[in-house]
């Protein structure tokens, strides 16, 4: 089994990985962690993209189960002597890993290398295609803090078309009954999209998950002055006191201060739930790899 989407899994495999990630999510705040049923399993991480949180949470999330962690380094593989992707997969495949970690610039990336594999693949954000283990663990996060998600109004307001969050977001959330808004720029937008104004999408939210513009994305600058994406598509103090009175702010990371969400709204002790998702992080990636490997325990 892989999973490169959120369609990659059944219902019941989603609320597995919600109800294990928010087990783990406990456990990792315990003192003492014993359970290393990843014993004598290889997992390797392999980013052609940048990363600090799917990375490292990926990492600590192997290492708490007990697994052997290989993380590669992308800038000094074969890769920069020309080295196809094809033929690099086949290379790791060849040293019998138990689970690939993969993130790539290019949409479908990881569905070519499952391909080519024996061993689950994991996608971890492929270019604007999709990045589902963040879906998943902004769906716990919510579970974890309202303890439900059915009903919820979550808006995802930012750079939408740029977007695999969002799009695995969508996804997972309207599948558990939440009611998903969509909010940006019009160029910011994907045709498809069903999509409202910032204002409209926040107006009563109990969630508001902003979204960073992706500028590497974009063919050309936005050209918008310093402060007036903020001002016209961002999250201000103002526009958050329409949600719901007891809303809270996500994001799942790297931040851009002043540029798609105040800085003092991210840093909110009550309202914030960003370093709570990065904490969930862990937890759900220790669900998804114990779901993923379960049969070669067997
Ligand atoms: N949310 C997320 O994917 O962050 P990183 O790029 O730091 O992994």
């Amino acid at each position: 089994m892989h999973l490169t989407s959120i369609d990659s899994l059944s219902d019941d495999q989603i609320e597995r990985v919600l109800s294990e990630g928010l087990r783990w999510f406990d456990y990792n705040r315990q003192r003492r962690r014993n359970d290393h049923r990843l014993d004598g399993l290889t997992v390797i991480n392999a980013f052609f993209e940048n990363s600090t949180r799917t990375l490292l949470s990926f990492e600590i999330a192997a290492n708490r189960l007990g697994a052997q962690v290989v993380t590669m380094q992308v800038e000094h593989s074969s890769i920069k002597k020309g080295e196809t992707l094809d033929d690099t997969a086949r290379t790791l495949n060849a040293m019998r890993p138990d689970a690939l970690v993969i993130r790539h610039g290019t949409g479908g990336t990881p569905s070519e290398v499952a391909a080519l594999m024996d061993c689950p693949v994991i996608n971890a954000g492929d270019g604007t295609g999709e990045h589902p283990t963040q879906a998943l663990l902004d769906a716990a996060t919510l579970r974890r803090h309202f303890g439900r998600i059915e009903g919820l109004k979550v808006a995802i307001c930012g750079d939408i078309r740029h977007s695999r969050v969002a799009r695995s977001n969508r996804k997972l959330l309207e599948r558990l009954g939440a009611e998903v808004r969509l909010a940006g720029p019009p160029s910011l937008l994907p045709e498809d999209a069903d999509a409202t104004d910032i204002d409209s999408a926040v107006a009563g939210a109990d969630a508001v998950m902003m979204l960073r513009i992706q500028r590497e994305r974009l063919a050309d600058d936005l050209g918008d002055l310093p402060g007036e994406f903020l001002e016209n598509y961002g999250l201000t103090a103002a526009r958050f006191a329409s949600a719901a009175p007891q809303a809270v702010i996500m994001h799942p990371g790297p931040i851009n201060r002043g540029v798609e969400i105040e800085g003092a709204l991210a840093d909110d002790p009550e309202r914030s739930l960003i370093t709570r998702q990065v904490e969930m992080g862990v937890a759900v990636r220790m669900a998804v790899l114990d779901l993923l490997t379960a049969d070669r325990r067997d």
